[in-house]
């Protein structure tokens, strides 16, 4: 509570505001409500930073979201918890061997999830969170367009059998939603009969076979509040939860298992770079502000453009 206190303090001393991703820990998640920030998935994470009029954005959650952030708001000091928490996604897609596969592909237009370096952001026509990348692919493959996406394979490939797009994958997966079993699930819903199964897109095809509902984390705690289900079976990281019991507290939520068959464990579906923002490096890093994000302002202006295309279509 102390911790609290004083970070609460800091952030009105340095007109400071907490953007907090439902993948963090609840700690962070409840001081970003109770202090006037924001807790969200990526898109509405991004949209919030230009909204406050703060001065400095927190942004607890993984790299690339602290970047999207500066790109959109230069002007603003933006800070993370821990700048090494990376994301699976953005390792696995290096800006060098990216930007030669758009070069090997030029009559395609290049969709990239946001889970990505601001160099691959500058490549891309296009940048889309899991929670409009349907309806941003539909509108592309409705003009005709062949399309380039990186990284998830998962989530590309479910875009791709949902819209008939013509679609290049690149090989990226994120390190949580792959390790959802398929088995193991079947049985865990045969064992609930009355729970609806939500599933996360970045998990794979066999995992997201057995949904009752796939989508982004806002899609999904959107279906436990208006799902009439007593219980849910959710494949996404672990830190939804805390939303998802606010919204909804007399359903009961299980999470979809990740080894063996019937093994079943909160903590197993959980992002560890996420799990490096906590609240002891928040309040260091609002005492220092030694954990800020800088990027090149050439590349800055050039991840701006698709950037706003995937606001501006969202509006
Ligand atoms: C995001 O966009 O924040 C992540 O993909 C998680 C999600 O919202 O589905």
């Amino acid at each position: 509570a102390a911790l609290k206190a004083r970070i609460r303090d800091l952030l009105t001393a340095q007109k400071a505001v907490l953007v907090a991703h439902y993948y963090t820990d609840e700690d962070l998640q409840s001081l970003a409500e109770e202090t006037g920030g924001k807790v969200a998935d990526s898109l509405e994470m991004a949209r919030f930073g230009t909204e406050t009029d703060a001065e400095t954005l927190v942004v607890c959650g993984v790299r690339f979201m602290g970047e999207t952030a500066k790109i959109l708001n230069p002007e603003k000091r933006v800070l993370m918890p821990d700048l090494a928490a990376t994301c699976s996604l953005d390792e696995g897609c290096p800006a060098d061997a990216f930007s030669a596969f758009c070069d090997a592909h030029p009559d395609h237009s290049v969709v990239v999830y946001a889970n990505t370096s601001a160099e691959v952001k500058a490549r891309a026509d296009w940048v889309v969170t899991s929670s409009i990348a349907l309806p941003v692919v539909e509108h592309l493959a409705a003009q005709g367009r062949k399309i380039l996406w990186a990284p998830d394979k998962h989530l590309g490939h479910y875009i791709e059998r949902m819209t008939g797009a013509e679609m290049l994958l690149w090989n990226g997966a994120c390190v949580v939603h792959e390790e959802f079993k398929s088995f193991a699930l079947e049985r865990v819903r045969r064992l609930h009969p009355n729970a609806a199964v939500l599933v996360h897109p970045e998990s794979p095809d066999e995992v997201v076979d057995q949904a009752d509902v796939v989508g982004s984390t806002s899609q999904l705690i959107r279906a436990v509040t208006e799902l009439p289900n007593p219980e849910f079976i959710v494949a996404t990281d672990a830190g939804i939860f805390w939303k998802m019991r606010q919204l909804a507290p007399h359903k009961i939520l299980i999470p979809a298992p990740t080894a063996g068959e019937g093994a079943t464990c909160e903590s197993c579906a959980h992002c560890p770079w996420m799990a490096m923002n906590a609240l002891q490096n928040l309040e260091t890093v609002l005492k220092t502000g030694d954990q800020e994000i800088q990027i090149d302002p050439a590349i800055r202006e050039r991840a701006l453009i698709p950037i706003r295309r995937m606001l501006d279509f969202a509006r």
